[in-house]
Protein backbone atom coordinates (compact mmCIF):
# COMPACT_ATOMS: atom_id res chain seq x y z
CA UNK A 1 0.00 0.00 0.00
CA UNK A 2 1.07 3.16 -0.86
CA UNK A 3 1.91 4.51 2.42
CA UNK A 4 2.16 8.11 1.42
CA UNK A 5 -1.41 8.22 -0.04
CA UNK A 6 -2.86 6.71 3.39
CA UNK A 7 -1.36 9.24 5.48
CA UNK A 8 -2.52 12.16 3.17
CA UNK A 9 -5.79 10.84 3.29
CA UNK A 10 -5.34 10.62 7.29
CA UNK A 11 -3.97 14.46 8.01
CA UNK A 12 -6.32 15.59 5.55
CA UNK A 13 -9.37 14.27 7.57
CA UNK A 14 -7.64 15.00 10.84
CA UNK A 15 -7.48 18.27 9.96
CA UNK A 16 -11.28 18.25 8.76
CA UNK A 17 -12.58 16.90 11.65
CA UNK A 18 -10.76 18.78 14.34
CA UNK A 19 -11.82 21.89 12.56
CA UNK A 20 -15.34 21.25 12.50
CA UNK A 21 -14.97 19.90 15.88
CA UNK A 22 -13.39 23.02 17.49
CA UNK A 23 -16.24 25.06 15.83
CA UNK A 24 -19.09 23.66 17.85
CA UNK A 25 -20.70 25.57 21.17
CA UNK A 26 -19.16 24.10 23.67
CA UNK A 27 -22.30 23.74 26.69
CA UNK A 28 -20.24 20.79 28.83
CA UNK A 29 -16.28 20.77 28.37
CA UNK A 30 -16.38 17.35 29.86
CA UNK A 31 -18.79 16.04 26.75
CA UNK A 32 -16.54 17.70 24.35
CA UNK A 33 -13.34 16.63 25.57
CA UNK A 34 -14.75 13.33 25.61
CA UNK A 35 -15.83 13.76 21.80
CA UNK A 36 -12.26 15.17 21.06
CA UNK A 37 -10.60 12.07 22.39
CA UNK A 38 -13.01 9.48 20.28
CA UNK A 39 -12.67 11.30 17.40
CA UNK A 40 -9.36 12.51 16.87
CA UNK A 41 -6.79 10.57 18.97
CA UNK A 42 -5.36 7.85 16.07
CA UNK A 43 -6.78 5.66 14.07
CA UNK A 44 -5.93 4.43 10.63
CA UNK A 45 -8.67 6.41 8.99
CA UNK A 46 -9.67 3.61 6.36
CA UNK A 47 -13.38 4.47 5.97
CA UNK A 48 -12.44 8.17 5.19
CA UNK A 49 -9.59 6.52 2.79
CA UNK A 50 -12.10 4.81 0.88
CA UNK A 51 -14.34 8.00 0.41
CA UNK A 52 -11.49 9.55 -0.81
CA UNK A 53 -9.79 6.89 -2.86
CA UNK A 54 -13.63 6.51 -4.70
CA UNK A 55 -14.50 9.39 -5.09
CA UNK A 56 -11.35 10.52 -7.00
CA UNK A 57 -11.19 7.55 -9.21
CA UNK A 58 -14.30 9.33 -10.25
CA UNK A 59 -12.36 12.89 -11.06
CA UNK A 60 -13.88 14.47 -7.73
CA UNK A 61 -11.84 17.09 -5.77
CA UNK A 62 -11.20 15.54 -2.23
CA UNK A 63 -12.41 19.36 -1.09
CA UNK A 64 -16.12 18.30 -2.00
CA UNK A 65 -15.24 14.71 0.24
CA UNK A 66 -14.22 16.22 3.20
CA UNK A 67 -17.97 16.18 4.78
CA UNK A 68 -18.30 12.63 3.46
CA UNK A 69 -15.38 11.41 4.94
CA UNK A 70 -15.37 13.01 7.90
CA UNK A 71 -18.93 11.62 8.82
CA UNK A 72 -18.11 8.26 8.30
CA UNK A 73 -15.27 8.50 10.49
CA UNK A 74 -17.49 10.24 13.68
CA UNK A 75 -19.74 7.08 13.04
CA UNK A 76 -17.08 4.84 13.15
CA UNK A 77 -15.38 6.73 16.02
CA UNK A 78 -18.76 6.36 18.26
CA UNK A 79 -19.38 2.63 17.16
CA UNK A 80 -15.44 2.18 18.90
CA UNK A 81 -16.76 4.29 22.21
CA UNK A 82 -19.35 2.49 22.40
CA UNK A 83 -18.10 -1.00 22.00
CA UNK A 84 -15.60 -0.39 24.11
CA UNK A 85 -18.24 -0.14 27.02
CA UNK A 86 -18.51 -2.20 29.82
CA UNK A 87 -22.16 -3.49 28.74
CA UNK A 88 -20.32 -4.56 25.24
CA UNK A 89 -16.38 -5.69 24.89
CA UNK A 90 -15.47 -3.89 28.01
CA UNK A 91 -11.80 -3.18 26.75
CA UNK A 92 -9.45 -0.62 28.51
CA UNK A 93 -7.61 0.30 25.79
CA UNK A 94 -8.32 1.72 22.45
CA UNK A 95 -5.74 3.44 19.68
CA UNK A 96 -3.23 2.73 22.55
CA UNK A 97 -5.13 5.11 24.84
CA UNK A 98 -7.44 4.57 27.79
CA UNK A 99 -11.06 4.18 26.19
CA UNK A 100 -13.71 6.88 26.72
CA UNK A 101 -15.49 5.39 29.28
CA UNK A 102 -11.97 5.30 31.57
CA UNK A 103 -10.95 8.30 30.49
CA UNK A 104 -14.11 10.19 31.45
CA UNK A 105 -16.53 8.43 32.88
CA UNK A 106 -19.57 5.86 31.37
CA UNK A 107 -22.46 8.21 31.25
CA UNK A 108 -19.89 10.66 29.92
CA UNK A 109 -18.69 8.28 27.08
CA UNK A 110 -22.41 6.91 26.19
CA UNK A 111 -23.40 10.69 25.86
CA UNK A 112 -19.96 11.12 23.82
CA UNK A 113 -20.69 8.15 21.22
CA UNK A 114 -24.62 9.36 20.58
CA UNK A 115 -22.68 13.39 20.15
CA UNK A 116 -20.77 11.84 17.45
CA UNK A 117 -23.10 9.67 15.47
CA UNK A 118 -25.36 12.72 15.53
CA UNK A 119 -22.72 14.86 14.49
CA UNK A 120 -22.16 12.82 11.46
CA UNK A 121 -25.93 13.56 10.29
CA UNK A 122 -24.89 17.36 10.67
CA UNK A 123 -21.79 17.35 8.74
CA UNK A 124 -23.52 15.36 5.81
CA UNK A 125 -26.08 18.32 5.66
CA UNK A 126 -23.68 20.43 5.11
CA UNK A 127 -21.66 18.72 2.18
CA UNK A 128 -21.38 20.77 -0.78
CA UNK A 129 -23.06 18.21 -2.80
CA UNK A 130 -26.76 19.17 -4.26
CA UNK A 131 -29.71 18.50 -2.13
CA UNK A 132 -30.38 15.15 -3.80
CA UNK A 133 -26.84 13.72 -3.24
CA UNK A 134 -27.35 14.86 0.46
CA UNK A 135 -30.35 12.86 1.01
CA UNK A 136 -29.00 10.30 -0.37
CA UNK A 137 -25.69 10.26 1.34
CA UNK A 138 -27.93 10.77 4.90
CA UNK A 139 -30.20 7.20 3.50
CA UNK A 140 -26.52 5.44 2.73
CA UNK A 141 -24.99 6.27 6.65
CA UNK A 142 -28.05 5.87 8.47
CA UNK A 143 -28.99 2.98 7.29
CA UNK A 144 -25.20 1.34 7.43
CA UNK A 145 -25.11 2.59 11.07
CA UNK A 146 -28.64 1.75 12.44
CA UNK A 147 -30.64 -1.33 12.79
CA UNK A 148 -30.11 -2.73 9.25
CA UNK A 149 -26.38 -2.30 9.87
CA UNK A 150 -23.44 -1.35 12.47
CA UNK A 151 -26.35 -1.72 15.30
CA UNK A 152 -27.72 -4.63 14.18
CA UNK A 153 -24.22 -6.55 13.51
CA UNK A 154 -23.49 -5.34 17.27
CA UNK A 155 -26.50 -7.04 18.63
CA UNK A 156 -26.04 -9.94 17.10
CA UNK A 157 -22.18 -10.18 18.11
CA UNK A 158 -23.20 -9.96 22.08
CA UNK A 159 -25.98 -12.43 21.37
CA UNK A 160 -23.48 -15.00 19.93
CA UNK A 161 -20.87 -14.11 22.66
CA UNK A 162 -20.58 -17.76 25.05
CA UNK A 163 -22.73 -19.30 21.99
CA UNK A 164 -21.22 -21.54 19.01
CA UNK A 165 -22.97 -20.26 15.79
CA UNK A 166 -22.67 -21.23 12.59
CA UNK A 167 -20.07 -19.95 9.53
CA UNK A 168 -23.00 -18.56 8.19
CA UNK A 169 -24.73 -16.30 11.14
CA UNK A 170 -20.84 -15.43 11.89
CA UNK A 171 -20.70 -13.98 8.45
CA UNK A 172 -23.83 -12.18 8.54
CA UNK A 173 -22.64 -10.84 11.93
CA UNK A 174 -19.55 -9.56 10.62
CA UNK A 175 -20.70 -8.12 7.41
CA UNK A 176 -23.38 -6.38 9.62
CA UNK A 177 -21.20 -4.74 12.30
CA UNK A 178 -18.11 -3.86 10.00
CA UNK A 179 -19.07 -4.69 6.62
CA UNK A 180 -22.05 -2.20 6.34
CA UNK A 181 -20.01 1.22 7.27
CA UNK A 182 -17.38 -0.43 5.02
CA UNK A 183 -19.80 -0.32 1.87
CA UNK A 184 -21.24 2.73 2.93
CA UNK A 185 -17.93 4.97 2.72
CA UNK A 186 -17.72 3.30 -0.89
CA UNK A 187 -21.10 4.08 -1.28
CA UNK A 188 -20.30 7.65 -0.37
CA UNK A 189 -17.93 8.54 -2.81
CA UNK A 190 -20.10 6.91 -5.41
CA UNK A 191 -22.78 9.54 -4.38
CA UNK A 192 -20.49 12.44 -4.51
CA UNK A 193 -19.69 11.32 -8.12
CA UNK A 194 -22.98 10.55 -9.39
CA UNK A 195 -21.46 7.17 -10.40
CA UNK A 196 -23.86 4.88 -12.56
CA UNK A 197 -25.23 1.96 -11.54
CA UNK A 198 -23.34 -0.51 -12.91
CA UNK A 199 -20.26 1.03 -11.74
CA UNK A 200 -22.27 1.45 -8.20
CA UNK A 201 -23.19 -2.13 -8.48
CA UNK A 202 -18.99 -3.58 -8.66
CA UNK A 203 -17.88 -1.05 -6.33
CA UNK A 204 -20.57 -3.04 -3.75
CA UNK A 205 -19.03 -6.05 -4.63
CA UNK A 206 -16.10 -4.53 -3.93
CA UNK A 207 -17.09 -3.46 -0.50
CA UNK A 208 -18.38 -6.33 0.51
CA UNK A 209 -15.65 -8.18 -0.02
CA UNK A 210 -13.00 -6.06 1.84
CA UNK A 211 -15.58 -5.23 4.29
CA UNK A 212 -15.93 -9.00 5.52
CA UNK A 213 -12.30 -9.48 4.94
CA UNK A 214 -11.69 -6.49 7.26
CA UNK A 215 -13.34 -8.00 9.91
CA UNK A 216 -12.10 -11.33 9.86
CA UNK A 217 -8.58 -10.08 9.59
CA UNK A 218 -9.67 -7.87 13.03
CA UNK A 219 -10.47 -11.20 14.76
CA UNK A 220 -7.09 -12.48 13.18
CA UNK A 221 -5.19 -9.82 14.43
CA UNK A 222 -6.65 -10.20 17.89
CA UNK A 223 -4.61 -13.62 18.12
CA UNK A 224 -1.76 -12.91 16.30
CA UNK A 225 -0.95 -9.53 16.74
CA UNK A 226 0.41 -7.75 20.00
CA UNK A 227 -1.03 -5.04 22.26
CA UNK A 228 1.29 -1.98 21.39
CA UNK A 229 1.21 -2.26 17.91
CA UNK A 230 -2.80 -2.73 17.60
CA UNK A 231 -3.21 -0.19 20.15
CA UNK A 232 -6.28 -2.48 21.78
CA UNK A 233 -5.75 -5.57 24.20
CA UNK A 234 -4.58 -8.55 21.79
CA UNK A 235 -6.34 -11.76 23.51
CA UNK A 236 -9.81 -9.41 24.13
CA UNK A 237 -11.88 -11.72 22.51
CA UNK A 238 -10.68 -15.33 23.60
CA UNK A 239 -11.13 -14.06 27.21
CA UNK A 240 -14.67 -12.88 26.37
CA UNK A 241 -15.83 -15.99 24.12
CA UNK A 242 -16.69 -14.06 21.17
CA UNK A 243 -17.68 -15.63 17.91
CA UNK A 244 -14.85 -15.29 15.60
CA UNK A 245 -13.40 -16.51 12.20
CA UNK A 246 -10.12 -17.97 13.48
CA UNK A 247 -12.32 -19.40 16.72
CA UNK A 248 -14.43 -21.06 14.31
CA UNK A 249 -12.45 -22.00 11.70
CA UNK A 250 -9.12 -22.46 13.30
CA UNK A 251 -6.41 -19.23 12.35
CA UNK A 252 -5.00 -20.74 9.15
CA UNK A 253 -8.58 -21.31 7.18
CA UNK A 254 -9.32 -17.78 8.47
CA UNK A 255 -6.33 -16.32 6.73
CA UNK A 256 -7.25 -18.32 3.74
CA UNK A 257 -11.09 -16.95 3.74
CA UNK A 258 -9.35 -13.45 4.06
CA UNK A 259 -7.42 -13.98 1.13
CA UNK A 260 -10.07 -15.24 -1.00
CA UNK A 261 -12.22 -12.19 -0.05
CA UNK A 262 -9.60 -9.99 -1.24
CA UNK A 263 -8.70 -11.83 -4.61
CA UNK A 264 -12.78 -11.38 -4.97
CA UNK A 265 -12.47 -7.92 -4.16
CA UNK A 266 -9.71 -7.02 -6.61
CA UNK A 267 -11.66 -9.04 -9.47
CA UNK A 268 -14.40 -6.52 -9.29
CA UNK A 269 -12.29 -4.01 -9.46
CA UNK A 270 -10.92 -5.13 -12.39
CA UNK A 271 -13.84 -4.84 -14.47
CA UNK A 272 -14.38 -0.97 -13.94
CA UNK A 273 -13.13 1.28 -16.78
CA UNK A 274 -10.95 3.49 -14.59
CA UNK A 275 -7.67 3.41 -12.96
CA UNK A 276 -8.30 1.63 -9.48
CA UNK A 277 -4.74 0.88 -9.02
CA UNK A 278 -4.86 2.69 -5.26
CA UNK A 279 -7.75 0.97 -4.03
CA UNK A 280 -6.71 -2.63 -5.10
CA UNK A 281 -3.55 -1.74 -3.30
CA UNK A 282 -5.34 -0.95 -0.63
CA UNK A 283 -7.37 -3.99 -0.84
CA UNK A 284 -4.44 -6.15 -0.05
CA UNK A 285 -3.28 -3.61 2.40
CA UNK A 286 -6.46 -4.81 4.26
CA UNK A 287 -4.84 -8.17 4.82
CA UNK A 288 -1.44 -7.41 5.49
CA UNK A 289 -1.87 -4.87 7.97
CA UNK A 290 -0.59 -5.77 11.79
CA UNK A 291 -2.60 -3.00 13.53
C1 LIG B 1 -11.85 -1.42 14.54
O1 LIG B 1 -11.83 -0.63 13.38
C2 LIG B 1 -13.21 -2.00 14.71
C3 LIG B 1 -13.64 -2.81 13.60
C4 LIG B 1 -14.70 -2.51 12.92
C5 LIG B 1 -12.91 -3.99 13.23
P1 LIG B 1 -10.47 -0.05 12.83
O2 LIG B 1 -9.45 -1.15 12.74
O3 LIG B 1 -10.73 0.71 11.58
O4 LIG B 1 -10.04 0.93 14.00
P2 LIG B 1 -9.21 2.29 13.97
O5 LIG B 1 -10.17 3.36 13.53
O6 LIG B 1 -8.06 2.16 13.03
O7 LIG B 1 -8.77 2.50 15.39
C1 LIG C 1 -16.21 -3.88 16.34
O1 LIG C 1 -15.85 -5.17 16.31
C2 LIG C 1 -17.26 -3.52 15.39
C3 LIG C 1 -17.76 -2.19 15.74
C4 LIG C 1 -17.23 -1.36 16.58
C5 LIG C 1 -18.97 -1.78 15.11
P1 LIG C 1 -14.78 -5.54 17.43
O2 LIG C 1 -15.36 -5.52 18.78
O3 LIG C 1 -14.06 -6.75 16.96
O4 LIG C 1 -13.76 -4.30 17.29
P2 LIG C 1 -12.46 -4.12 18.17
O5 LIG C 1 -11.63 -5.36 17.97
O6 LIG C 1 -12.92 -3.92 19.58
O7 LIG C 1 -11.80 -2.93 17.56
MG1 LIG D 1 -17.27 -5.74 19.62
MG1 LIG E 1 -14.49 -4.66 20.58
MG1 LIG F 1 -12.01 -7.10 17.14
Amino acid sequence: MPVVQIQQNQQRVNDFLSVALSQITINEPQLHQAMNHGLLLGGKRIRPFLVYAVGEMFGVEKSQLDNAAGAIESIHAYSLIHDDLPAMDDDALRRGQPTCHITFDEATAILAGDSLQTFAFELIGQAPQNAEQRLEMMQCLSKASGYQGMCGGQALDLAATNKQVSLAQLEQIHRLKTGALICAAVELGAIAANASRTHRELLNTFAQNIGLAFQVHDDILDVIGDTETLGKPQGSDEAANKSTYPALLGLESAQDKAKQLIEQAISSLQALPFDSTLLQAFARYIIARNQ
